[in-house]
């Protein structure tokens, strides 16, 4: 079967180059990938989600067949509202495993017929997390090999010592 449109969730705060790599690993697997941030109320986050989507869209304005939503609720229901036959999630590390796996099998339990994909970052990448660069950043690290340069411009702007 091919998968005609698939969701990419998360909170991408900010968006690293592991994203931006698991969008293109994605691309070349589904006819069309909707990035969808996640509206958490709960979550202490360093970007407003309206932040998180202009640089989403600035570093994904070169791809063909991307949208880029938020999305609040259940990730399923949005799946089901946006026309999505799978989920795409990136599986960096052993320490993803069980969280994902967790996700992954409630997911499946609220909607049998949307199916999980899990695809690996470059390794280049697999030590990258968006909570990695907001400590990085927070401290003035140099963060030129994990974030694309548009993102690197925003902290810049939230973290202007660096
Ligand atoms: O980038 P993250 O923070 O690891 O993404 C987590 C995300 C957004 C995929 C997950 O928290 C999610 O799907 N939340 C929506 C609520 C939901 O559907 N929960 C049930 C699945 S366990």
């Amino acid at each position: 079967m091919s998968i005609k449109r698939a969701v990419y969730p998360g909170s991408f705060d900010p968006p690293t180059l592991g994203h931006i790599d698991l969008v293109q690993r994605g691309l070349q697997l589904v006819d069309e990938l909707v990035v969808a941030v996640l509206r958490n109320r709960n979550k202490d986050s360093l970007f407003s989600v309206d932040e998180r989507i202009e640089m989403l869209e600035e570093c994904l304005s070169e791809e063909p067949h991307i949208r880029v939503e938020s999305f609040e609720g259940l990730l399923v229901d949005f799946a089901e509202k946006m026309g999505c036959q799978s989920i795409l999630r990136g599986l960096r590390a052993v320490s993803d495993f069980e969280y994902e796996f967790q996700m992954a099998l409630m997911n499946r339990r609220l909607a049998p017929n949307l199916e999980t994909l899990f695809l690996m970052p470059s390794e280049d990448h697999v030590f990258v997390s968006s909570r990695i660069v907001r400590e990085v950043a927070y401290f003035g690290g140099d963060l030129t090999s994990l974030v694309p340069d548009r993102v690197l411009a925003h902290l810049k702007e939230k973290f202007p010592l660096q």
